[in-house]
């Protein structure tokens, strides 16, 4: 199964829970291309945008068509890509974890390992959501609203992963989620 979102709404940490419970691997896209390639993800914009892309996509397909079923935490930008929308459609169960600008500013950290928020964090979370938000809505097979499980619970990612684990398990079994 393949987590999507934009930067900070959790893939990675909901991810690594959700993987236990399956009792499958996980893996983080951005760690798994870093260490494919052997360069850090801001080497690869230090080049240009679609230098990066073309690596992601390559290090997604290389995912996808493992034979051992995985958790993936993809990057925030993975459906920015045609071929990647295509292939998580027709390859993957998808969740997206779906949060505002205004929650996910809040998370992520200023000057972080994230090259597109070197500057006006607020602002390009805001462009880029709009962006990508149907693009996320277009590969999901499920979608859950990430800023009210924070709202209402204490231990908002055990909650998140229980719930992805769920989703995984329902469809596996051929129930409708
Ligand atoms: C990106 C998200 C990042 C990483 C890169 C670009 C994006 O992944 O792939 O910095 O375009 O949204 P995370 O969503 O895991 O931070």
């Amino acid at each position: 199964m393949v987590l999507v979102g934009m930067m900070g709404s959790g893939k990675s940490s909901v991810g690594r829970r959700v993987a236990r419970r399956l009792e499958r691997p996980f893996v983080d896209a951005d760690e798994e291309l870093e260490a494919r390639t052997g360069r850090p993800v801001r080497d690869w914009f230090a080049d240009g945008e679609p230098a990066f892309r073309t690596a992601e996509a390559e290090v997604l397909a290389a995912l996808l068509a493992a034979p051992q079923p995985s958790v993936v935490a993809a990057g925030g930008g993975v459906v920015v890509t045609e071929a990647n929308r295509r292939a998580l459609a027709a390859g993957a169960f998808v969740v997206w974890l779906d949060a505002e600008p205004a929650f996910l500013a809040g998370r992520v950290r200023r000057r972080s390992h994230r090259p597109l928020l070197d500057d006006d964090v607020e602002g390009t979370l805001a462009r880029l959501h709009a962006e990508r938000a149907g693009w996320y809505r277009e590969v999901a097979d499920a979608v859950i609203a990430v800023a009210p499980v924070h709202q209402r619970s204490s231990r908002p990612k055990r909650d998140l992963a229980d719930e992805v684990a769920d989703l995984v398990r329902r469809h596996e079994a051929g129930v409708s989620a």
